[in-house]
């Protein structure tokens, strides 16, 4: 698989086969992925990855607890028309995939909760940094876990981010032995094998045309 290969086939993957993801193909993708970029080599990102039994009693926890009040927020965009119709035209296609209609608001509720169990993922990573980080680290952290996402590909694993898990730091903090005031949580990763045929994972997804975004000067 070459670079541009990965890039194309990755998507957030939300149905995912019965099938356990090993040590050794996990090891590999996060040891490669030490190589991601970072300024002044800070390299910020940390994280934990969670299967088998004690991912069922995180989860277990995850799913009993009232989410909490986020530590960080990513709705801003959506104060803007441009930013809310991107946000609404992905919720039209997954949701429109599991046949859950606008106005559904339970059906929605019911499927954002599968989120608490990252969509049965058979592993999950769970990736935070010290609280001293700044927009520049928080930045860099997602090139690292751009470079997981499509290392992982190239192992034919995919992966979903999930932001919610902020909904629920404290839970994880606490099972992950982390200390609360030293850690910001970030996000977590849903990580296992697509199952293909899942309307949720083929729904069309929309991109901005590259000229609204790039420009090319001096070509
Ligand atoms: C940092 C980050 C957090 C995300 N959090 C969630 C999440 O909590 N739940 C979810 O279903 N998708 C989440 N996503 C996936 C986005 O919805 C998805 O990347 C976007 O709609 C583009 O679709 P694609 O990844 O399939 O190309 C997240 C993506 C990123 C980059």
């Amino acid at each position: 698989m070459n670079v541009t290969e990965a890039v194309t086939s990755r998507r957030s993957v939300r149905e995912f086969l019965d099938k356990p993801v090993d040590l050794e193909t996990i090891r590999r993708v996060m040891d490669t992925a030490r190589w991601a970029a970072s300024g002044c080599n800070y390299q910020p990102w940390e994280a934990t990855i969670v299967t088998g039994q004690p991912l069922k009693d995180l989860q277990a926890k995850i799913t009993t607890t009232p989410p909490q009040e986020a530590e960080y927020d990513w709705t801003a965009p959506g104060q803007e028309d441009a930013y809310k119709g991107r946000l609404n035209a992905v919720s039209k296609g997954m949701f429109g995939s599991m046949g859950i209609a606008r106005d559904d608001g339970e059906g929605r509720m019911k499927a954002m909760a599968r989120n608490a169990t990252s969509f049965d993922a058979p592993a999950v990573l769970f990736c935070y940094f010290p609280r001293l980080m700044k927009e520049a680290q928080w930045s860099d952290t997602g090139m690292w876990l751009q470079t997981v996402a499509l290392l992982l590909r190239e192992e034919g694993l995919d992966s979903c981010f999930q932001e919610f898990m902020a909904l629920y730091a404290n839970v994880i903090r606490d099972f992950l032995g982390l200390d609360h005031d030293r850690y910001m949580l970030f996000c977590g990763m849903a990580i296992g094998y697509r199952d293909p045929d899942a309307p949720l994972n083929n729904f069309e997804r929309e991109r901005e045309p590259l000229d609204d975004t790039v420009k090319f000067v001096g070509f």
